[in-house]
């Protein structure tokens, strides 16, 4: 592939700038850490903790090493594990699944909406059966789940809520943090997050003051003092060093989260008259754009032809959980996930980042204009 090198490069993801504009304040504080040596369980984590639970509106947050162990810690917590079920849906990362895995328990894969990318909450209780115990919605691409109709699925059926939001930080339904609607929250600070550290990180949130004793003795070898080990447990500590980079991120977060939905908006005016699906936005929520999904038949022509003009996209996923080696016995609503085996070959995140200006925009959306004006449809679109 020939790549005009006259153009500048839209990179998918720039995790750059901000570190660039945030570089002094995090070698500050990271400093005052090893001053003090503090590099386990640190002041900065508590004060991290203390941030992000009032900004997801929940009453407690435990930081944890990444988002595969806030999940999985969270279903360890809710005593979760051999011969119980729990439902999630078939397009997430397949970490979301893993965790599942680890507690030792059955992922049970439910179709997606085809418009909005989240599990299908009309297929839900098909996939109920007397082993259910949770139900793991995934506030897929920043959109959170259909949270409403799955609280009353769930007050229905007695199982409890774990949210993945591991891409949802900030993101609401009428004013409602994703992170406070379930039992647990779960969030990923992986660098490319909407809010991302240095390296792994993630936190589970929870308005239960017994879950949240819970989940501080499962992340660190069940001790409440030192070398007591009341309970199983875990290290699944978030580093100091990385509490540092999060507090100094936390200031600018819904800076930057308002500056994905300028940039969502200016996608939506550019592609409107296209052939190219846009992701839908429920009104009553706050999306947060961790990603700007789309969808066409030709995704992998328009992902190529995008890149020879130095515009890079991704995608996510390629293929559903149903295809992952430790899932492919896993049971499917319905079966076979059709939904989401489509979309699979359909979707394409174009460049999403808060740094993005209206002409990077233009120039994306121009691409994918003149790309999508040159097909001729190849199969139908659900
Ligand atoms: C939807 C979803 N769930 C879980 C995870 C796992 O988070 P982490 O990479 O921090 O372990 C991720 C991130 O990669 C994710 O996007």
């Amino acid at each position: 592939m020939s790549i005009d090198s006259t153009l500048s490069p839209i990179p998918l993801v720039d995790l750059q700038t901000q570190s660039r504009l945030l570089k002094d304040d995090i070698l500050r504080r990271i400093g005052d850490v090893i001053d003090d040596a503090r590099y386990i369980l640190g002041r900065e984590v508590e004060e991290f903790e203390k941030e992000f639970s009032s900004y997801c509106n929940v009453d407690h947050c435990i930081a944890m090493a990444n988002g595969t162990e806030a999940l999985h810690m969270a279903l360890r917590a809710l005593e979760i594990g051999p011969g119980d079920e729990v439902i999630t849906a078939g397009n997430s990362f397949a970490a979301t699944a893993f965790a599942i895995a680890y507690a030792g328990a059955q992922a049970v894969l439910v179709d997606i909406d085809p418009l909005d990318f989240n599990i299908d909450t009309r297929l839900i209780e098909q996939a109920i059966t007397p082993q259910t115990k949770a139900i793991i919605p995934v506030h897929l691409y920043g959109q959170p789940a259909r949270m409403n109709e799955i609280r009353e699925i769930a007050k229905r059926h007695n199982l409890r809520i774990i949210e993945d939001s591991a891409q949802g930080h900030g993101g609401e339904i009428n004013g409602e943090r994703c992170g406070s609607f379930g039992d647990i929250g779960c969030f990923s600070f992986y660098p490319g997050k909407n809010l991302g550290a240095f390296g792994d990180g993630g936190a589970v949130t929870t308005n239960n003051p017994e879950l949240a004793e819970k989940l501080r003795l499962l992340r660190n070898y069940g001790q409440k003092q030192k070398n007591k080990h009341d309970s199983l447990g875990y290290n699944c500590r978030l580093d100091t060093v990385q509490a540092c980079v999060l507090l100094s991120k936390m200031r600018f977060i819904e800076e930057w989260t308002e500056s994905r939905r300028q940039v969502a908006d200016w996608y939506r005016d550019e592609l409107a008259d296209t052939d190219v699906i846009l992701p839908k936005a429920h009104e009553d929520c706050r999306h947060v754009y961790h990603l700007f999904v789309v969808r066409t038949p030709h995704r992998d022509a328009m992902i190529a032809e995008l890149g020879k003009q130095n515009i890079y996209c991704g995608i996510h996923y390629p293929h559903p959980l149903n295809t992952a080696g430790p899932f492919v016995q896993a049971p499917t609503f319905p079966h076979g996930l059709p939904v989401c085996s489509q979309l699979a070959s359909e979707i394409c995140s174009l460049p999403m980042y808060p740094e993005m200006t209206r002409q990077q925009v233009a120039r994306v959306a121009e691409a994918v204009r003149v790309f999508a004006s040159n097909q001729t449809p190849k199969h139908e679109l659900v």
